[in-house]
């Protein structure tokens, strides 16, 4: 399996290209052939440490503690035109890894640029202020600094924007970093750190480490150096990371799972909403977190509705996700893959019923990859585990409601709340479901919009802190009080000042 058609990397660590500790490798695979196409060094414990150790020299000597910040705003808006000439080769990198439409992922790589674009701005408009203080001779003030090294974990779905989120605060406000991307996708992360480089970003200020979570992942996290875990992914591991965390009481930022509704009203438009529901959870092949997987549909419109959408579902093109025509690509890999057709079983063993889909596809045109038929489960009741656990992936669970009460009741009943969907074209229900759905984002007449403007994140177990937006960057910054006295004599020293 292992041969030299290979493409191999190196992890990237204080500037250089090295190999793992231990020499090792692992392949990483092509979803839309099945096969493997990259060489991938797989790091451990004592690469994360000597990653950790090359992020904190950076931090704390050479050229990066000295840049200010409108320097460090020239480096990111530099790397953010370096990202714009090269979007079309990273896209096709990450098509290659995780299968994911080219389509998408060459208009993401591109948009990824404003998420540098926009904290490179920001980087020099962060002011501490000072404080009107209530002390005699005193003069009270606060500056913003960097937390220290940031460890940033990576999941395989939109692996460079993802990192974009984070990387783009984290460096706007001063900290060093050391990425672990997934063992399915870490080739993007490594051609990007070839403009990381190019920009010219001191050595160290940006790592990369590859390899498994357990083997490279944990001993990062666990690392004394690093202040702070930023993390993508599901919700045991974001669990698990949080512990480890824990007991180096170090922070965290998680962006975790969902389940989240798409609710359709009889007073909507309802060729738009068959449209919102497709892009929430076949876009992407249903592997995103904001994948709006229950439609919750008016049941005065459930039959008429459901007939709609089957019929558009039903023209989906499946194939190559190079092709700038197919619509719904593979799978990213083989876990995920069994996982999805695992729910499927567990839906059809609940008692739903599968009006569309319902198993793998075995089209001519999806070859040997990992590809799962669009499905769409109606008959689905919101207590089943096809209601209420992650997916990941292209599968739909059709649940009626009677009215706006039963939306939100349905809507909120589940262990997460990262997003929503509301299709109607009622104003005032369009602004109370907005207020009562529990979710971090609530897109009425629309489905799948993000921006570096915008917050993002999750309530309940769909996360911890947001990203995007100005005020996120005090995610990667801890305030410090300065006092200086001006007073001539230091009074009575046993009594608090
Ligand atoms: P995961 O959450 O296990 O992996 C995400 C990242 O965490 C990867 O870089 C992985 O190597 C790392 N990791 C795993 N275990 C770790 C550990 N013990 N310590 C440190 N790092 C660790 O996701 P996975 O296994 O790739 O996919 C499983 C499920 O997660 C999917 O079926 C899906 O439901 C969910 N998922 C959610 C995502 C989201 O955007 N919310 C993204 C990817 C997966
Ligand atoms: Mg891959």
């Amino acid at each position: 399996m292992i041969n030299d058609t290979l493409q191999h990397y190196r992890m990237f660590i204080g500037g250089e290209w090295v190999e793992a500790a231990s020499g090792e490798h692992f392949p990483s695979d092509n979803p839309y052939t099945g096969q493997p196409w990259a060489l991938i060094p797989r790091g451990g414990a004592a690469d994360a440490a000597r990653a950790v150790e090359a992020a904190h020299q950076a931090l704390t000597r050479g050229e990066w503690p000295k840049l200010n910040a409108t320097k460090r705003g020239a480096l990111l808006r530099k790397l953010g035109d370096l990202i714009t000439e090269h979007s079309k080769a990273l896209a096709e990198t990450e098509v290659r890894d995780n299968g994911k439409l080219y389509a998408e992922m060459s208009a993401q790589t591109a948009y990824m640029a404003q998420w540098y674009y926009y904290f490179g701005g920001l980087a020099d408009k962060i002011e501490g202020s000072v404080i009107p203080i209530d002390k005699p001779d005193t003069f009270n003030y606060t500056r913003h600094e960097p937390l220290g090294v940031v460890a940033m974990i990576i999941p395989w779905n939109s692996p460079l924007l993802l990192l974009a989120w984070k990387l783009a605060p984290a460096l706007a406000a001063g900290n060093t970093v050391v990425v672990k991307p997934s063992e399915y996708t870490s080739a993007s992360a490594l051609e990007f750190m070839k403009l990381i480089e190019q920009a010219g970003f001191p050595p160290g200020v940006v790592n990369v480490v590859t390899g498994f979570g357990a083997e490279v992942g944990m001993p990062l996290v666990e690392h004394p150096r690093v202040a702070k875990v930023a993390f993508t992914g599901s919700d045991t591991t974001g669990q698990r990371i949080y512990e480890a965390a824990a007991k180096g009481l170090k922070r965290v930022s998680m962006e975790l799972g969902g389940k989240s509704p798409n609710i359709v009203f009889d007073d909507a438009h309802l060729d738009n909403a068959v449209k919102g529901v497709i892009s929430g959870i076949f876009a992407a092949t249903g592997q995103t977190c904001i994948a709006g997987s229950r439609l919750l549909v008016q049941q005065s419109i459930h039959d008429r509705f459901v007939d709609q959408l089957v019929a558009l579902a039903k023209t989906a093109k499946m194939g190559n996700p190079m092709n700038l025509d197919t619509q719904v690509g593979p799978v990213t890999n083989p876990p995920q893959f069994e996982k999805i057709l695992g729910y499927i079983a567990i839906a059809k063993g609940e008692g739903a019923t599968a009006v569309l889909g319902g198993e793998r596809a075995s089209r001519p045109e999806c070859g040997n990859g990992w590809f799962v038929e669009p499905t769409i489960f109606t008959g689905v009741n919101n207590s089943m585990r096809i209601a209420q656990e992650e997916v990941f992936g292209p599968v739909l669970s059709v649940i009626p409601f009677k009215d706006e009460d039963e939306a939100i009741a349905i809507g909120n009943d589940v262990v997460f709340g990262l997003a929503a969907g509301v299709w109607t074209q009622n104003m005032r229900r369009a602004f109370t479901m907005a207020e009562r759905l529990q979710a971090g984002t609530v897109w009425v007449n629309t489905y799948r919009a993000v921006s570096y403007l915008s917050p993002f994140g999750g309530y309940k177990r769909s996360g911890i802190g947001r990203e995007s937006g100005q005020d996120m960057i005090y995610e990667y910054l801890q305030t410090k009080s300065v006092w200086i006295s001006t007073a001539s004599e230091v009074p009575n020293p046993f009594v608090m000042r």
